[in-house]
């Protein structure tokens, strides 16, 4: 069994949970940070343990390019490769089609990558996806989806997209060699109701450990976005992971997790870090602006991450202007601690069944008292 369900909420479908994976028992909710490419760009593996990060997110598009395949196996996997021994999910490759869709072709077999910089070609399958995410050795993988964007509008597009997602669940896992990985399916089905229960009926009779839920955090107005969110925990079974993908707005956590979700993902806390904006409970610091030239204060006082022990707003504030790299290492480590404590304190609200206060709290913080 790989979920143990500790918590529930009296009120919302928050539910606080014990994910039992290979390498790490992981506290859920949870947020995983990304390391497209076998390492979280500004981070040591130790510090993100330092950190407690119990479980990180790699892509498989970008692995089985470099170091590709054959390294990956000769290496014993990724976890070793990287030095690496908690908790770790690779993304299918899939997703990589709606950020370089000029570069690729999309089939009934698969998707052919042109890679952006060097030319090279990968056909990525399904059968492929599971190669190397077997090679990878990751404790979840994903199957390869079919993804579209919401911003695209085609119906029928939106119908091949799922029914295809579905028909790949069922190549990924008749390809899947390993019975030490999990594999998740990803709900598609865009922003239509239906077509997404229509996946939901498909995916829950397959014998899969967890689900994930696709397609959105594209853009989509936050209705449509809650809405699907709603419809695909509803349509979930209860005592099995449910992993949002593409998620890491503080606020969207926060409702998402409210709406039944457990495990996030997201670019945005490390991308964002490396562009000088730390996040706060309040918001964000844009520690490039002149008024932080002359603030000694650290990013957030109680915060307990080594940046905000050691340095200063103003010190941070001059790396940037000056373009010094160390400065997005350490903004990252404390907007990685932001996340990670964001999610200790939403699975203690769950487990003393005060989450609707931890909300109303936390939106105060977030938006003021709009009286
Ligand atoms: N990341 C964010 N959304 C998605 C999705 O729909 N599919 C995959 N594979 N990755 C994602
Ligand atoms: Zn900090």
């Amino acid at each position: 069994k790989i979920m143990e369900v500790i918590g529930q909420c009296s009120t919302t479908k928050a539910r606080s949970g014990k994910l039992t994976l290979p390498h790490q028992v992981v506290d859920t909710p949870v947020f995983m940070p990304v390391g497209t490419q076998g390492t979280l760009k500004g981070l040591l593996p130790e510090q993100l343990k330092n950190i407690g990060v119990q479980i990180i997110l790699g892509n498989t598009y970008h692995l089985g390019n470099q170091p590709g395949e054959e390294i990956l196996k000769e290496a014993g996997g990724l976890h070793q490769f990287m030095g690496w021994d908690r908790g770790l999910l690779t993304d299918s490759g899939g997703f990589q089609m709606v950020s370089l869709i000029k570069l690729s072709e999309l089939s009934e077999s698969g998707v052919k990558f042109v890679h952006p910089r060097d030319g090279s070609v990968m056909m990525l399958t399904p059968e492929k996806s599971m190669a190397i995410q077997n090679a990878i050795g990751a404790d979840i993988m994903m199957q390869l989806d079919d993804v579209v964007t919401s911003v695209e509008t085609d119906q029928e597009r939106f119908k091949e997209a799922t029914l295809r997602s579905v028909r790949w669940l069922d190549r990924c896992l008749l390809a899947h060699k390993r019975s030490d990985q999990f594999l998740f399916p990803i709900i598609q089905g865009g922003l239509d109701e239906e077509l997404r229960k229509t996946c939901l009926r498909e995916m829950t009779t397959r014998p899969v450990p967890g689900f994930a839920v696709g397609g959105l955090s594209g853009g989509e107005c936050k209705n449509d976005f809650w809405k699907m969110v709603t419809v695909s925990t509803d349509g979930l079974p209860g005592n099995k992971p449910r992993y949002l993908m593409g998620v890491g707005y503080a606020v969207d956590l926060i409702v998402c997790v409210a709406l039944g979700c457990d495990m996030f993902d997201c670019v945005f806390p490390t991308r964002t870090a490396r562009f000088g904006s730390a996040l706060i409970p309040t918001g964000q610091l844009q520690l490039k602006n002149a008024i932080f030239a002359t603030d000694f204060a650290p990013i957030q006082k109680d915060c307990k991450c080594s940046t905000c022990e050691t340095y200063t707003r103003a010190y941070l504030h001059i790396l940037f202007r000056t373009s010094h790299p160390s400065a997005c290492h350490m903004v990252t480590v404390h907007n990685v601690m932001y996340q990670a404590t964001l999610m200790q304190k939403i699975r203690e609200a769950i487990l003393k069944d005060k989450f609707p206060d931890f909300i109303k709290s936390s939106f105060l913080q977030l938006y003021g008292d709009p009286t």
